[in-house]
């Protein structure tokens, strides 16, 4: 083995644990079962191949997110019908098209500059001085900082503990139990309810906060808090998981040296870390008219399980220069009508994190960064990093 495919089989392994601390179970079994498309009793229909997925989550006559076993029987008691990941048709075309230009390159660059600039400054300055940073720290509280945003809140009320209140939210969550019990729907709403009333000020307040810009965009104010909290719930332990899992990736790989030297494959190295992480690892349909699925026809009523990450993985190791993830139209994204409407910021986030670890690797003379030590979490849905710690090397 050459040291590049060493070097390659490093990250796959490190990205294996996390994967495996997240899901002993889930994970390996998943991936056992054969074929590209399998009914499983008591859990649905599986699809594990990008190109039937692709048609799954295009097909909205037969399969929508708001029905039995879809995400609809988990988000709708929290955050009522009409948060878009439960909506479908005209209604969720025409809510999209409103929120639209709140994730315009312009005002999504501006939020992330705003809430993150200077919290990644001093990132590249402790790497700089040669302290050890720990990346997931660095990311929740980033993660703060932009929920803080979108809430509305003055900047001096994020803490980590905002994180932590919304991350109980999503920690309710599992795979093999994907709906909330009574006293879990009730912390839930809870927490809800009281960024809501942040909200819901902001709202009546200016254009210059989140949901003041969406009053002024049209949305009501039920639509406006909605949004809000599915932005908190959907986009916040993605970027959390994804961008120390990146880090990792680029520092096992080797990757992060050359990508210093020679920024042109930056943006396939980001695509590729998003396909082989998946950092949203399934979608989940209800089925709603009967349908094909490659060799198998999905019954109404009948659940889809939209394995996202076998799917991307299976097209192969972490590789810049081949950029498998290419031809997957960012499938880690979704697809259709529910294609993650946070990508732009999801993107401004990475980059901006990712340009400053560059930044760092590339001043001190090629040395680069290493990962001083590591820990993935356990038992979590949306597999991570409890901590990542990164060094700058000697120059
Ligand atoms: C790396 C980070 C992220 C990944 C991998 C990701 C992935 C996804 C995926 C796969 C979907 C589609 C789900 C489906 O069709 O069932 C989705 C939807 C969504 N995402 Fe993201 N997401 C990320 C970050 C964010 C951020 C930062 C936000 C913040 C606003 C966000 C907001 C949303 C919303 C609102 C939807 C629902 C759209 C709809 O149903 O119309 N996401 N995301």
């Amino acid at each position: 083995m050459s040291r590049v495919e060493a070097s390659v089989a490093l990250a796959r392994r490190n990205e294996e644990r996390v994967l495996r601390a997240a899901h002993p179970i889930a994970y390996p079994a998943v991936r056992a079962i054969p074929g590209p498309v399998r009914r499983v009793p008591g859990l649905g229909v599986v699809v594990k191949d990008a190109t039937l997925l692709r048609g799954v989550l295009m097909d909205t006559a037969s399969f929508t997110k708001n029905g039995p076993g879809a995400p609809s029987d988990l988000w709708t008691p929290v955050l009522g019908p009409r948060v878009l990941l439960n909506m479908e048709g005209e209604e969720h075309l025409a809510l999209r098209r409103k929120l639209g230009p709140l994730f315009a390159p312009a005002f999504v660059e501006a939020l992330v500059a705003d809430s993150l600039g200077e919290a990644t400054r001093e990132l590249a300055d402790r790497l700089g001085h040669g302290e050890r940073v720990d990346l997931v720290a660095h990311a929740r509280r980033g993660a703060s900082a932009v929920i803080s945003r979108l809430v509305g809140l003055d900047s001096d009320v994020v803490d980590d503990e905002l994180f932590a209140r919304v991350s109980a939210v999503t920690g309710f969550v599992s795979l093999a139990r994907p709906r909330l019990t009574p006293r879990q729907l009730g912390v839930a709403r809870g927490i809800l309810s009281e960024l809501g009333e942040h909200a819901a000020r902001a709202y009546h307040g200016d254009e210059s906060t989140v949901p003041g810009r969406m009053r002024a965009l049209g949305l009501d104010e039920r639509e406006a808090l909605g949004a809000v909290g599915a932005f908190v719930l959907t986009g916040t332990e993605t970027i959390v998981s994804f961008v120390p899992r990146l880090a990792a990736i680029l520092c096992d790989s080797g990757w992060l040296p050359r990508l210093a030297a020679d920024r042109s494959l930056v943006d396939a190295a980001v695509a590729e870390a998003l396909r082989v992480t998946t950092p949203s690892p399934v979608m989940l349909r209800s089925t709603i008219a009967a349908a094909r699925v490659g060799d198998v026809t999905a019954r109404p009523g009948e659940r889809v399980i939209l394995a996202t990450f076998a799917a991307n993985q299976a097209l192969g190791e972490f590789d810049p220069s081949v950029n498998a993830a290419a031809q997957l139209k960012q499938l880690w994204f979704g697809a259709g009508a529910h294609y993650c409407l946070g990508a732009p910021l999801a993107m401004a986030q990475i980059r901006l994190t990712l340009d400053a670890l560059l930044g760092v690797a590339g001043a001190r003379g090629g040395a680069g960064l290493r990962v001083a030590a590591r820990r993935p979490a356990r038992g979590v849905l949306i597999p991570s990093y409890a901590s990542l710690v990164l060094e700058a090397g000697r120059a």
